[in-house]
């Protein structure tokens, strides 16, 4: 049941501490800080290059994986959704290995990628959160996302559970290919078990983001804007506030601003900016300072070090907690659903059972 909670997507939502502290307990070791893998299909060091596929939100998360895969274990990462993937006839590689993301594990055009993965000589890792599903059975090998059931159709948890299990494959290909040491290795895994934590004291912040959903619930058309890691997270905000409260909104990648969707501009258009202190900080924050001129309302989530100077030209800064550069995306994912949840409450429509959508899409 729902419990207390309005909508199961609300309960969902409210999981996320205990669920990345579970999938994350399952696959790091809290005392010696190292990532435990269980037996993978492939040997990270011998792989060439790594396709990862998926539909939808899973295919965010895998965006996440490829930003992290590349630069903590070096290794080239393809991603593509699956409906892509499945029909422009990639040439894969001699030797190659697939990562496929899926909450249900049923999902079909992520089941073709994984056919035409197996028949194209690769090997097939799924992370997955239904361990009987048809992905879990028919790949190499599959990890799974300690989310439990989730109902809401708008995926909240399993999202992040993707994303603490793509953060310990990538930390795991880093030390199997010698690209991370011990100390690199008890570092990020240190600031990964410190996500949930800070999970907790996000929600906490719910008044203040439900005041920025009354804002957003007017508006006719969203950006969300990131970079590096954050920008596959500027996607997943989108994604959830058209799915779930039927606003149009686009993530961008903050750097293509000025090559388009700056045009869009003007004082109706909120602009929702995922921007953490960090070596990113400044580009984004001029990205942002060149939408704000131009009359655009920008809305940031940032830590304490970006509040200052976010604050000279932002309508509105919400502070998150600083985490380390590696786990941003987890933890910004948070905020950005929970906004498209209250923004979908304060318009009134079906929160769990949005208009058009099912929970798993089992037909092409
Ligand atoms: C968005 C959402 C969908 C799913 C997509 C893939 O909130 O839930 O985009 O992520 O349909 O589903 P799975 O993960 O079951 O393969």
């Amino acid at each position: 049941g729902k419990g207390n909670y309005r909508h199961f997507m609300e309960k969902e939502l409210h999981e996320h501490p205990a669920v990345l502290g579970d999938t994350l307990r399952q696959y790091l070791d809290p005392k010696t800080l190292e990532v435990r893998l269980p037996r993978l299909p492939f040997d990270a060091t011998r792989v060439p290059r790594l396709t990862i596929s998926a539909c939808g939100s899973a295919f965010i998360a895998g965006q996440v994986g490829r930003y992290w895969i590349e630069q903590l274990a070096r290794l080239p990462v393809d991603a593509d959704v699956a409906s892509e993937f499945r029909y422009r006839d990639p040439p894969l590689p001699e030797g190659g290995a697939a990562i496929l993301v899926s909450q249900s594990g049923e999902t079909a055009d992520t089941m073709a990628a994984l056919r035409l993965l197996k028949e194209g000589g690769q090997k097939v890792l799924s992370v997955v959160n239904v361990p009987e599903s048809s992905m879990a059975r028919e790949s190499d090998g599959a990890v799974l996302t300690v989310a439990g059931p989730e109902i809401g159709v708008a995926s909240t948890k399993a999202f992040t559970a993707q994303l603490a299990v793509l953060a310990c494959l990538a930390i795991g290909f880093g030390r199997q290919r010698r690209e991370l040491t011990t100390l690199d290795e008890g570092r990020l895994t240190q600031s990964l078990l410190e996500v949930p934590s800070h999970a907790a004291a996000v929600l906490e912040q719910d008044a203040q983001i439900r005041e920025l959903a009354a804002e957003v619930a007017k508006a006719r058309d969203v950006l969300f804007l990131g970079r590096g890691s954050l920008y596959p997270i500027a996607l997943e905000g989108a994604l959830k506030l058209k799915e779930i409260s039927y606003i149009h909104a686009e993530g961008y990648a903050a750097g293509e601003m000025k090559h388009g969707p700056i045009a869009l501009i003007d004082n109706n258009v909120p602009v929702i900016a995922l921007c953490p202190s960090g070596p990113l900080f400044e580009k984004t924050a001029s990205n942002l300072q060149e939408a704000a001129a131009r009359g655009g309302r920008i809305m940031a989530f940032t830590d304490a070090d970006g509040v200052g100077p976010l604050s000279r030209f932002a309508e509105r800064v919400i502070e998150l907690p600083k985490v380390g550069a590696f786990p941003t995306p987890i933890l910004y994912a948070i905020p950005v659903q929970l906004l498209a949840y209250h923004v979908a409450v304060l318009k009134g429509t079906d929160v769990d059972q949005p208009r058009n959508l099912a929970k798993s899409v089992t037909v092409e």
